[in-house]
């Protein structure tokens, strides 16, 4: 299986990574970067072709397009006249499948893709849609690549999209301003900055993990440390009556709309 990589910043570098810690030859990959420095670094760091021309794409199989989404209708006016059949995985923010077919003059072999940052750390989650020209083996394909980085997750209809990439996609933000939240709260109450940091993020670490390891579901686990008359039930009731749980649906509701209008605009 042969790649190219459109684009070679943090994502595509995150991709990658993980194909080489799975295993995959890197030298099946070529990435197209235009800065001649991050081209030497690629090649040097991951052991990847690199190249500054479209005129290898005709004999590759997947494309991933990882260009910022500004960038992209430009690169699509560039790639056209070198597409076949092979497999496009676009993992732009908010370009929709039906804007990328009709930049690319009709073609529908697109897979859509919403991973997060956590994939520099094989720990991402990926969500997928797939354009009308996509084979299953196809699908297969993109799936595996993104596997490199976390988890897959296929998505019922690319309208979700929006959805997905406020709540995983910009997820990590918010779970990052919890923990700064956490850090400056435990500051407040007497702690030195060192043990502030440590106890939030291991804290955010741990039960994160926990959650995703034990067969109990989050309310269960939360009610178990929850115990009646005692500390944690104290600050749930604080969370519970300053609407926590609006507040975060408030800020996912903001991403998505901000995501459609973005989608709305890069269409142009
Ligand atoms: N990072 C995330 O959390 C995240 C999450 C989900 C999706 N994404 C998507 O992933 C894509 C890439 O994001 P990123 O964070 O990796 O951005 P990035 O670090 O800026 O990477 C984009 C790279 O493409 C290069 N480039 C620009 N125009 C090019 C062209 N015509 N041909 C070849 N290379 C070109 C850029 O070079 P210059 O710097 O010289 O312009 C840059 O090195 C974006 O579309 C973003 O929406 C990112």
């Amino acid at each position: 299986m042969k790649i190219h990589f459109i684009g070679g910043g943090n994502m595509a570098r995150a991709i990658i990574t993980g194909l080489k810690q799975n295993n995959f030859d890197t030298s099946a990959i070529t990435v197209l970067e235009l800065d001649i420095q991050k081209r030497q670094a690629l090649a040097a760091e991951l052991n990847v072709q690199v190249t500054d021309t479209y005129a290898e794409f005709r004999n590759t199989d997947i494309i991933v397009l990882a260009v910022k989404p500004q960038q992209l209708k430009a690169v699509c006016a560039e790639l056209k006249p070198f597409l076949k059949a092979q497999l496009l995985i676009s993992i732009a923010a908010g370009i929709r499948i039906v804007d990328l077919a009709r930049w690319l003059g009709d073609y529908h072999a697109i897979v859509r893709v919403m991973p997060n940052t956590p994939a520099q750390i094989q720990a991402g989650i990926s969500a997928l849609s797939a354009g009308t020209g996509v084979t299953d083996a196809q699908k297969l394909q993109a799936e595996s690549i993104l596997a490199a980085v976390g988890s897959t997750l296929w998505l019922e209809s690319e309208a979700q999209m929006d959805a997905v990439t406020a709540i995983s996609g910009s997820g990590p933000a918010y779970v990052f301003y919890f923990i700064e939240a956490l850090q400056e709260a435990a500051m407040k109450l007497g702690l030195n900055a060192n043990a502030a940091n440590l106890l939030a993020l291991q804290t955010v670490a741990g039960a994160s993990l926990l959650a995703t390891k034990s067969p109990d579901d989050i309310k269960t686990l939360r009610a178990q440390v929850t115990s009646r008359g005692g500390t944690t039930e104290q600050g749930i009731l604080t969370l519970e009556s300053e609407n926590f749980k609006e507040i975060i649906f408030r800020a996912a509701k903001a991403a998505a709309e901000k995501s459609v209008r973005l989608g709305d605009q890069l269409a142009q």
